[in-house]
Formats: structure tokens, sequence, C-alpha cells
């Protein structure tokens, strides 16, 4: 059992949970992913290793409530404990010393970048980070991620704080300046993380995204992670997640995250009403 030692709500529907798991936390690297499961009746579902502290045995995950098992997680407390939590799993995030390094983040995946942002300024890159969300309400970790990098742009789609539009605009914008840029990292929902690569492509920029296909054992064992990059079948649990975001077969991955929409819906529709929640 897995305790969870502190939980934020970093905004309304976005919470940090960190949680006792020293294994975890000795041998976690930046862009890896645990699996856990609330109990023995619930599913399995990845979520990225936000932050880690060896010394204190912990690691943080940051996570959205979408369907039926992050909305079970986010009624857990600080003290509550989750049945399982494997990792760290994938190959973690290449960092070396590029340069000039974008790192654009949507959405939860402030978090998930942090480390990662943080490990390429370690390593003597300029970082500039891009970060975007729907609306004001949804920024979280702005200083912190300001912190970790040189300069920080943050985008709004609806305008409600700082600037208005997509993170691509920005990344756009960088580009054409013709200052060099040496690696971009992009990672969020998949359609920003396709768009990103989209925008980079012309530029010839190296564009490395993080995949969030649907995952079950998170250990090459079931196939149910397959991805097509440059025209081969990767797993993106024990390949992945990172990839190059120019070779990423996008419709195929859009196409096997909605596989089990319809399921996912009854799914949650049945929890709702067990919990007398009104959709
Ligand atoms: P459901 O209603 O069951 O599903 C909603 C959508 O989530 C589905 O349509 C599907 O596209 C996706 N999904 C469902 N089940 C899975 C699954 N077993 N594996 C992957 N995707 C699934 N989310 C975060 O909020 N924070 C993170 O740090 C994070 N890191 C991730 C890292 C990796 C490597 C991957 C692959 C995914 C990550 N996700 C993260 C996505 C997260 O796993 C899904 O949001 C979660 O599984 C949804 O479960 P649900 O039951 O609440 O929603
Ligand atoms: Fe089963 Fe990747 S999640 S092979
Ligand atoms: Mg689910």
């Amino acid at each position: 059992m897995y305790k969870i030692l502190l939980k934020q709500d970093l905004v309304p529907n976005i919470h940090l949970f960190k949680v006792a798991a020293p294994n975890v936390a000795k041998k976690a690297q930046p862009g890896q992913f645990v699996v856990i499961r609330i109990d023995e009746k619930g599913e399995r579902i990845p979520l990225t290793i936000a932050d880690w502290d060896e010394e204190e045995g912990s690691v943080t995950i940051v996570f959205m409530e979408v369907g039926t098992t992050t909305h079970r997680l986010a009624l857990l407390e600080d003290g509550d404990f989750i049945a399982n939590l494997v990792g760290p799993l994938g190959l973690p995030t290449h960092i070396d010393k590029f340069g000039t390094v974008v790192c654009v983040a949507g959405g939860f995946a402030v978090a998930t970048i942090m480390p990662i942002a943080r490990a390429m300024k370690k390593e003597g890159n300029r970082v500039i980070s891009i970060m975007g969300a729907r609306n004001r309400s949804l920024i979280f970790w702005e200083e912190e991620l300001h912190r970790v990098s040189d300069q920080l742009i943050v985008t709004t789609d609806d305008g409600s704080y700082a600037r208005k539009g997509m993170v691509t605009e920005p990344l756009k914008e960088l580009l054409e300046t013709g200052e060099r840029v040496d690696r971009v990292i992009a990672i969020g929902p998949s359609i920003m993380m396709k768009f990103c690569a989209k925008t980079t492509q012309p530029f010839g920029v190296k564009t490395i995204v993080s995949l969030n296909p649907i995952m079950v054992d998170g250990t090459g064992m079931c196939g149910c992670c397959r991805v097509s990059v440059g025209d081969e079948t990767k797993f993106t649990c024990v390949d992945g997640p990172d990839f190059d975001g120019h070779q990423v077969d996008w419709d195929l991955l859009f196409a096997r995250q909605r596989i089990y929409i319809d399921e996912e819906k009854r799914s949650f529709e049945q929890w709702q009403s067990q919990h007398g929640i009104l959709s």
C-alpha cells in the first residue's frame, strides 16, 4: 500500500499527490511514469512522475479529472492509501547540452515538463518555456516553471490571462526570429503535441513529444500502447514515452485513444449515479 503524504488541489480539476514510494523515488528520472491502481478492483492508469524526493522517499504525481479512475483518485485525501504504484517506467527523457531548448506544456503537463526543464537547465542549456491553459483558472506553477527557465511565455486560449492564443503561436514566432533553437520538447494533450510538431517541422528543429496512448501493464507485455513512429510499430511504455514528433502517426494515436470511449462513458455515468452526481 502506498500512503498519500500530501494532497494539493492545484486548480479545481487538477490535483497533486505526494506518495510514499521510496524505491521509485530512488530511481526516478525526468520523463518517466508510474502505473497506479487505486484498489484491487480498480483499473491501472499511467501518470507521469512530476517530482521525487529520494531522502523523503516520495514521488509526486499531478493528475486531471477526466473519467472514472481520475475522479475516484481525486476523492482520496492525505493519509489515504493507493493499492499499487509501479515504476519508474518508460525511458527517461534524453537530457544533454543541446544549446537552446524550448519546453512547451499544455494543461496539467506544466507539472510533468518541470523535471525536464529543470534537468535541461542544470545541464547548461538556455531554457525557454511556453505554458498554455484554456483560461486563467487553470493556470498553476507559473512561478515554479519560471524559476527553472531563462524565459517563460504564458498563453490562455480565451485571453483571460497573459497572452491570448495557443502555445503554437509564440513557438512559431520564436522560430521565425531566426534565433537558434536546438530542441523542442512538447508535452500536453495529443492535439497540442501534434500541432507543435507541425509548427517546428518546416524549421527542421528536432521536436520530442511524450505520447499518451492507453496503457495497461506499462511493461511491454499487452501491446495496448502501440503507436507508429517513422513507419515502425513501437510500444510507448518501453520504447517511449518520448518520440520524435515529426515521425509520429498522429491519426493512428487519436483513433487508438478513443477505442474504449463508449465503455469509459458508461463507466463514468454508472459511477456518477452510484455517487448521486447528476451529469
Ligand atoms: P477514462 O474515462 O477511462 O478515459 C478518458 C481518456 O483517457 C480515454 O479516452 C483515453 O484516451 C485515456 N485513457 C483511459 N484509460 C487509459 C489508460 N489506462 N492509459 C492511458 N490513457 C487512458 N494524465 C494526467 O492527468 N497526469 C499525468 O501525469 C499523466 N501522465 C500520463 C503518462 C503516460 C505515459 C500516459 C500514457 C498517460 C498519462 N496521463 C496522465 C493520462 C491518464 O493516464 C488518463 O487521463 C487516465 O488513464 C484516464 O483515466 P480515467 O479512468 O479517469 O478516464
Ligand atoms: Fe502494455 Fe505498453 S502498456 S505493452
Ligand atoms: Mg478509465
